[in-house]
C-alpha cells in the first residue's frame, strides 16, 4: 500500500483549503498519515536543539525523536499538503516543519560539488491553497516549496491547487470553490 502523507496547515475549523485538500485525497490510492501541524506545535531550532541535531547528524545517528517527521517525509510515496495563503506564503508552521525534515544525509545529502542530492522517496507533491486575494505570480509558498523539492529532496514534481478571491465583498465563494473542485477532478 502507498503511504501518502497529508501534511496538514489548515487553522480555522471551515477552512476551505482544507476542503480542496479532501477532494485531492479522495482520489488517491493508499494509506492516509495526517500531521496536523497546529496539534504537533513543532518548535523552531535554537541553540541547544541545533547543537544536538549537529552532533547526531555527524554520527548519522537519526534515532532520536526530533527526526521523527524528516523520517516520515523521507519515507512518503506521495505528498499532499494543505496551506491556507497567509502573508503570500503559508502559515509558519509549515516553515518549521520543514527546518524540521531539511536535515542533511536524512532527506539529502551534499555532493563533492556543493550540490544537493535528494534523499526522498515521493516523486511528487500536490500542494494545495486558497487565498482571500488574487495570488497571481505572487505564490511564494508553492514556490518555495517547490525550489526545497528540486533543490534538496529530489522530489520532481510539484503541483499545486488553488482558489482564490474568496474574501473578495460580494465574491461567489460556491461557484470559486466549485471550479477548483472540477479542476483537482480533471486529474
Ligand atoms: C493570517 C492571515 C494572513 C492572510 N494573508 C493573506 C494574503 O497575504 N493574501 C491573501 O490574498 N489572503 C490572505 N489571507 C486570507 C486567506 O488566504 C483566505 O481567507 C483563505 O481562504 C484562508 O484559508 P482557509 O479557508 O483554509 O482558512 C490571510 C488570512 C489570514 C488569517
Amino acid at each position: 500500500m502507498s503511504k501518502i502523507l497529508f501534511l496538514n496547515a489548515c487553522v480555522r475549523p471551515e477552512s476551505r483549503t482544507y476542503i480542496l485538500a479532501q477532494h485531492v485525497l479522495d482520489k488517491m490510492d493508499g494509506i492516509i498519515e495526517e500531521v496536523k501541524l497546529e496539534r504537533e506545535q513543532i518548535m523552531p531550532l535554537n541553540w541547544e536543539t541545533l547543537q544536538k541535531r549537529d552532533i547526531y547528524s555527524q554520527n548519522h545517528d537519526f534515532s532520536a525523536p526530533m527526526f521523527r517527521y524528516a523520517h516520515q517525509f523521507v519515507d512518503a510515496d506521495e505528498i499532499v499538503i494543505a496551506a491556507p495563503y497567509w502573508d503570500l506564503t503559508f502559515p509558519a508552521s509549515i516553515r518549521i516543519y520543514f527546518e524540521a525534515v531539511t536535515v542533511c544525509g536524512l532527506s539529502f545529502k551534499y555532493a563533492s560539488d556543493g550540490t544537493a542530492q535528494g534523499l526522498c522517496k515521493a516523486k511528487r507533491i500536490i500542494y494545495v491553497t486558497t487565498a482571500g486575494g488574487l495570488i497571481s505570480e505572487y505564490n511564494l509558498g508553492y514556490d518555495y516549496i517547490k525550489a526545497l523539492s528540486h533543490i534538496f529532496y529530489g522530489i520532481p514534481e510539484v503541483i499545486c491547487y488553488k482558489a482564490e478571491n474568496l474574501d473578495i465583498k460580494g465574491a461567489n465563494v460556491k461557484a470559486i470553490m466549485e471550479n477548483s473542485i472540477k479542476e483537482i477532478g480533471k486529474r
